[in-house]
């Protein structure tokens, strides 16, 4: 298939050009590169660098293209800044997505694989999370992310769109060559700042110590980049004419974050400086998937589903890159256990 992946320079969308091209679909990449990276597309991908508030580019770009489907990853994702700035998080993830859908209605293309999040479902009702569960986000974040998947979901009724909408879990982790990996800036994240710390030697900050867990440290339920990015690619073979389909992607296992920091200082072969600070606002505890659904629909399965893989193939990346794409050594790190 012929396929337009808006946010392909991303740490998601890039592995999900590789996969795409792997399985042989053609693939035009549309990214902004405001926080995406040109090193990170594919070769055999076209980049086209614009961004999807620009409805002419996209109407051109489908038509040019003769483009099947639309893999839509382009977004701004920090939960942090889209309190502080919402508009930034209504303009680009939720304006800019109804832009990218009327110029997929205009130009005939009916097909749509969508980048979504556990945020929408906001504080945890339920243990582990299913499809079923209530959508209360409590962040701007989340909010825009619900509202283009309503959005989604009515062009699917109304104009016989085809979508099927991926919620992720915590994603982590980098190609299995350490040829692409995650490169934000800032980073939030807690497995790559965990690495950065034992690359850095500086310290790693525990937010919140006091949480309704055994070791009172939230939990989350961590999902190796490369099962999302296949994923997307089953799904894409799988839509279900004018139907709006979606899942929860997560590995189905929860950990802590004195967990992780355990399992990171496994595979870097050091013991971490760690600092007891205060909660991150806006941390719910827990958050584990149920990816049952995924599995039984599409016959999804985790090929990377030990932490222990995930954060050995995110320390190769962060080892061999410590510029991120900006500069990379010839370091294979060895494997150790301290
Ligand atoms: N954490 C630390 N120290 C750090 C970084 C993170 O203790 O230096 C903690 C956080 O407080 C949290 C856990 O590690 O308890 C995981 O934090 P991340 O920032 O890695 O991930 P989140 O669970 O906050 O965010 C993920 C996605 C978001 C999505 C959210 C859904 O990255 O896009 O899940 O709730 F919105």
């Amino acid at each position: 298939m012929r396929v337009l992946v808006t946010g392909g320079a991303g740490y998601i969308g890039s592995h999900a050009v590789r996969e795409l091209i792997n399985e042989g679909h053609s693939v035009t990449v549309l990214d902004d590169l405001s926080k995406g990276h040109e090193e990170a597309v594919d070769p055999r991908a076209t980049l086209i660098r614009g961004s999807t508030a620009n409805a002419d580019l996209l109407r051109q770009r489908l038509h040019a293209d003769q483009i099947e489907a639309v893999m839509h990853f382009a977004a701004n994702i920090e939960v942090g800044e889209s309190v502080l700035d919402p508009a930034r998080y209504y303009r680009n993830n939720f304006v800019n997505t109804l832009t990218l859908l009327e110029a997929m209605v205009s130009a005939g293309v009916k097909r749509l694989v969508f980048s979504s999040t556990a945020a929408v479902y906001g504080n945890p009702e339920e243990r582990p999370i299913d499809e079923l569960h209530r959508s209360h986000p409590i962040n701007p974040y989340g909010r825009t992310k619900m509202m283009a998947e309503l959005a989604i979901e009515d062009f699917c009724h109304a104009y016989g769109m085809s979508a099927t909408i991926l919620r992720y879990f915590n994603v982590a982790g980098a190609s299995s060559d350490a040829t692409i990996g995650e490169d934000h800036e800032p980073e939030s994240h807690l497995i790559p700042r965990i690495l950065r710390a034992a690359r850095d030697d500086s310290e790693v900050k525990i937010f919140g110590t006091d949480y309704d867990t055994a070791d009172g440290t939230c939990i989350r339920d961590y999902v190796h980049v490369v099962d999302l990015a296949q994923a997307h690619v089953l799904a894409l073979g799988q839509l279900r004419e004018g139907a709006c389909q979606v899942y929860n992607i997560g590995s189905e296992n929860g950990f802590s974050v004195r967990e992780v920091i355990a399992a990171c200082q496994r595979v870097v072969g050091k013991k971490l400086k760690v600092i007891e600070d205060l909660r991150r606002p806006g941390d719910p505890s827990v958050l584990v998937a149920s990816s049952r659904r995924i599995r039984e629909d599409l016959g999804w399965r985790a090929r990377y589903p030990e932490i222990r893989t995930i954060v050995q193939h995110a320390w190769h990346w962060h080892s061999t890159h410590p510029l991120g794409y900006r500069g990379k050594i010839d370091l294979v790190p060895q494997e150790n256990s301290y």
